[in-house]
């Protein structure tokens, strides 16, 4: 359901499409803008702006507490939205999507929420090497302040997950297994359902960063079956500030809240609260409105292009990236696994040329990349490598970019006598 491409009628015309982003319609240093780094944030569709321009031109009113047409109408979009964005994801219930900034804060709120009620000495907790720091950090704090174990499921040369040492490390039933979706620097697409199937045959709950997963592919949550889901609304065309953290409902209501204020409460006392219900219990204080009702245009928008579509469309510039690339820039080394296994993320390397040096020419071209560890830095050390640059794709992406990718590519090489 999540991981495969199945045949579709009619592609998506990424030529047509770019119409929709004003900014890609720049030039930069004297060249046409090359935008390679959806991976670290997604450019907004014209229908994104327009949604949050209206809120604040129209109905700029805090949610739940006027009586009055601004707030009725600000609470109505505010809640309208997550009902779009469960749609997205396949979730029926939209009370089980909690607001969030952003993946990492989802995240957090799991470890702290979820993490410190269940998790206590020697529990171990199954991670992955190739974790954003995102999904790290909070259980080496977790693991740190309850004398928890953290486990690891190494990776293959390819960059694709040891099944077979998963297994071995269910043995040590773990209480908790949280890994990618999709690996933001290998582009690897790990297999979600049936990981989760395994983990809880071991008694696990399982929670999934998806963040490089909702904007590209088909996901739905009610097939995989996790426990928790969790993305960013600025990688799926939706502005930076809005990020989801979906959770089964019997999870969140047996959750304690994780910041507390107004609007998380139903009666407030001088010495004792009792919380709303889900999802407001963890949305304490006035929310990021506009953020919630951009991110529910971007989904409106991601489902009028399709799922299906926007999946088959990446894994084309995927497959062209690692056909093209080794012809045309001679000694490239490309990281992560075969077209069929990966999203749209391609890292790679210049031998001889630091990636801060190969981004810095780019950049002369106009062609935007990522250069660093991209926050996954034991991923980079177990690859012995410090660092990458990585080219990552959206829908508005075409072939002619990774040619002029390509050619840009040639230019470090000159430059740097390669
Ligand atoms: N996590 C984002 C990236 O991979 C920022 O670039």
């Amino acid at each position: 359901m999540t991981t495969e491409t199945r045949p579709v009628a009619s592609p998506l015309d990424p030529v047509a499409l770019r119409a929709d982003f004003p900014i890609l319609d720049q030039e930069v240093r004297g060249h046409p803008l090359v935008y390679l780094d959806s991976a670290a944030t997604s450019q907004k569709p014209t229908s994104v702006l327009r949604a949050m321009d209206d809120y604040y031109r129209r109905d700029n009113a805090n949610v739940h507490r006027g009586i009055y047409a601004l707030s009725e109408r600000a609470t109505a979009d505010y809640e309208g939205a997550r009902v779009k964005v469960a749609r997205l994801i396949g979730v029926s219930d939209p009370h089980t999507i909690v607001w969030t900034r952003n993946a990492t804060e989802s995240l957090n709120l799991i470890a702290y929420s979820w993490g410190r009620r269940h998790i206590g000495r020697g529990d171990v907790i199954v991670l992955t090497e190739m974790e954003h720091h995102s999904n790290l950090v909070p259980w080496q704090i977790l693991a740190q302040e309850k004398d928890a174990d953290l486990e690891f499921i190494p990776i293959d040369d390819d960059g694709v997950l040891r099944q077979d040492v998963f297994e071995v490390l269910l043995r040590l039933k773990p209480k908790l297994v949280s890994f990618t979706h999709v690996s933001n620097m290998l582009g690897t697409v790990n297999p979600v359902e049936e990981m989760t199937r395994r983990a809880h045959e071991a008694g696990a709950l399982v929670s999934i960063d998806g963040a490089q997963a909702v904007p590209h592919m088909p996901v739905d949550i009610g097939a995989i079956g996790a426990d928790f889901y969790s993305f960013s609304g600025h990688k799926a065309m939706g502005p930076t500030g809005s990020g989801v953290l979906w959770a089964r409902r019997e999870l969140l209501e047996s959750m304690p809240p994780f910041l507390g204020g107004g609007d998380m409460i139903r009666e407030v006392h001088l010495r004792r609260s009792e919380w709303n219900d889900i999802p407001w219990k963890f949305e304490a204080g006035t929310p990021d409105i506009s953020a919630a009702i951009g991110l529910g245009a971007a989904a409106d928008y991601l489902m009028a292009l399709g799922m299906d579509r926007v999946r088959a469309h990446e894994q084309e510039l995927v497959a062209y990236a690692l056909d093209v690339l080794p012809r045309e820039v001679p000694g490239i080394e490309l990281y992560g696994p075969a077209a069929d296994q990966r999203g749209g993320v391609v890292s790679f390397n210049l031998p001889g040329v630091h990636p801060h040096d190969v981004a810095q020419v780019l950049d002369r071209f106009g062609v935007a990349i990522r250069a660093g560890h991209h926050c996954t830095m034991p991923l980079h050390e177990r690859l012995d490598l410090s660092a990458t640059a990585r080219a990552s794709f959206g829908v508005y992406n075409t072939p002619a970019d990774i040619d002029a990718l390509a050619a840009a590519l040639r230019e470090v090489q000159a430059l740097f006598g390669g």
